[in-house]
């Protein structure tokens, strides 16, 4: 199924569901976006790759397809490849190509990722689960700009921008030997880093009006401005799945035609008992229950990530048994992976770990 090279990864840079929004608003206030927006606007169109970190639904695509429409290469495809969502065997021949007869099925040659993206930008998103043998095989095309299709003899040049994302810690990913460090250093030439919107909740209230009027017009809703307790609760809760999760509560507003269904949803989760009071005064044990939250929250996420979400072996990885890890997700509102479109279904690699994962727990 991945074999087959997919409109969608060839959208163009202005996709429906990508919209560049303006940068007032992209930006916002805070100072970690102030210092992003700083870091783009020195790069300018300089055709340097560039690294952008920070949790999923931070915005990563959005800078990327920004970086895509202020390069010389604008007019030129956007090309975006999904690391983790293409089985590892079959990643090779869709970064770079294949011949015919390459590999069994292979009954004519096709053209990767890279070629696609000729004259136009590739974006390599989730870069830190590269498996090593490909890693060599970018480090080359990064150092000399030159790649070989799968099964092929002729060394092919390529003509490609590259922007790279990750929601890993990729000094961590090198630390334990996942990593190459020399790719590392030439994949992170220029690093942007995104932050968490629990680290700028003072953008909250603009982005969420801008969803509302987006979302509005695209299902043709007249949508009641947003009452002020709705906003409130909007900026007090965490959002462990960042822009993205905000976009989706707000698609639900303008569907639900209202905030009661979802303030509940909200304030089950709000943070108003960590903020200090008028008298400045703050309940420690509720602080401290939530740092530890928060901590357990960040192991189980990355064990999650580093087993695709295979919730059995990320169990055993942390040595807790199944049943405790499913109660564990619950509690933390992650039975589906961050970032997961519609909020209540498992993201398309969680479904696939969890069809995998029930079978193994059936066998
Ligand atoms: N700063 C922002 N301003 C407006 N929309 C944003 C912003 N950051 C993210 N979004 C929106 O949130 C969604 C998720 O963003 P995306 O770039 O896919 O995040 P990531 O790649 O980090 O997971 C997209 O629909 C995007 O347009
Ligand atoms: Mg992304």
């Amino acid at each position: 199924m991945a074999m087959t090279p997919t409109a969608a990864c060839l959208l163009p840079a202005e996709a429906d569901d990508f919209a560049v929004p303006d940068p007032d608003l992209l930006f916002g206030r805070s100072v970690a976006m102030q210092r992003v927006r700083v870091t783009l606007e020195h790069l300018g169109a300089a055709p340097i790759p560039v690294l952008i970190t920070g949790e999923s639904g931070t915005g990563k695509e959005l800078v990327a397809r920004l970086l895509h429409r202020q390069s010389r290469v604008a007019a030129g495809p956007f090309v975006k490849l999904n690391c983790p969502a293409i089985p590892a065997t079959l990643l090779e021949s869709e970064l770079f190509g294949h011949e015919k007869g390459a590999f069994t099925g292979a009954h004519a040659g096709k053209p990767g990722r890279v070629e696609q993206a000729t004259g136009g930008t590739l974006f390599l998103d989730e870069i830190g689960e590269l498996e090593l043998g490909l890693q060599g095989k970018l480090l080359q095309l990064l150092q000399d700009g030159c790649f070989m299709r799968l099964g092929g003899r002729e060394e092919l040049r390529a003509d490609t921008r590259m922007l790279f994302a990750t929601n890993r810690n990729l000094e961590a990913e090198m630390a334990a030997g996942r990593l190459r460090q020399d790719l590392y250093y030439r994949i992170n030439v220029v690093g942007v880093e995104l932050p968490p919107l629990r680290q700028r909740r003072e953008d909250i209230p603009r982005l969420a009006r801008y969803f509302v009027s987006l979302h509005g017009r695209r299902y043709g809703r007249a949508v009641a401005p947003l009452p002020a307790e709705f906003v409130s609760a909007l900026q007090r809760y965490p959002w462990p799945g960042n822009v993205r999760e905000l976009e989706n509560m707000m698609k639900r507003y303008v569907v639900l035609g209202g905030a009661a269904e979802l303030l509940p949803l909200l304030m089950a989760r709000s943070e108003q008992e960590l903020e200090p009071d008028g008298e400045g005064s703050v309940s420690l044990k509720a602080l401290t229950r939530h740092a530890v939250q928060e901590l357990e929250r960040g192991i189980i996420l990355q064990a999650l990530a580093a087993h695709r979400w295979h919730r059995k072996r990320a169990a055993k990885a942390l040595h807790i048994s199944y049943r405790a890890l499913l109660y564990k997700l619950k509690q933390n509102g992650l039975q589906s992976a961050p970032g997961a479109h519609a909020p209540a279904a498992p993201a398309p690699g969680a479904r696939a770990a969890a069809t995998a994962e029930e079978k193994e727990v059936t066998q």
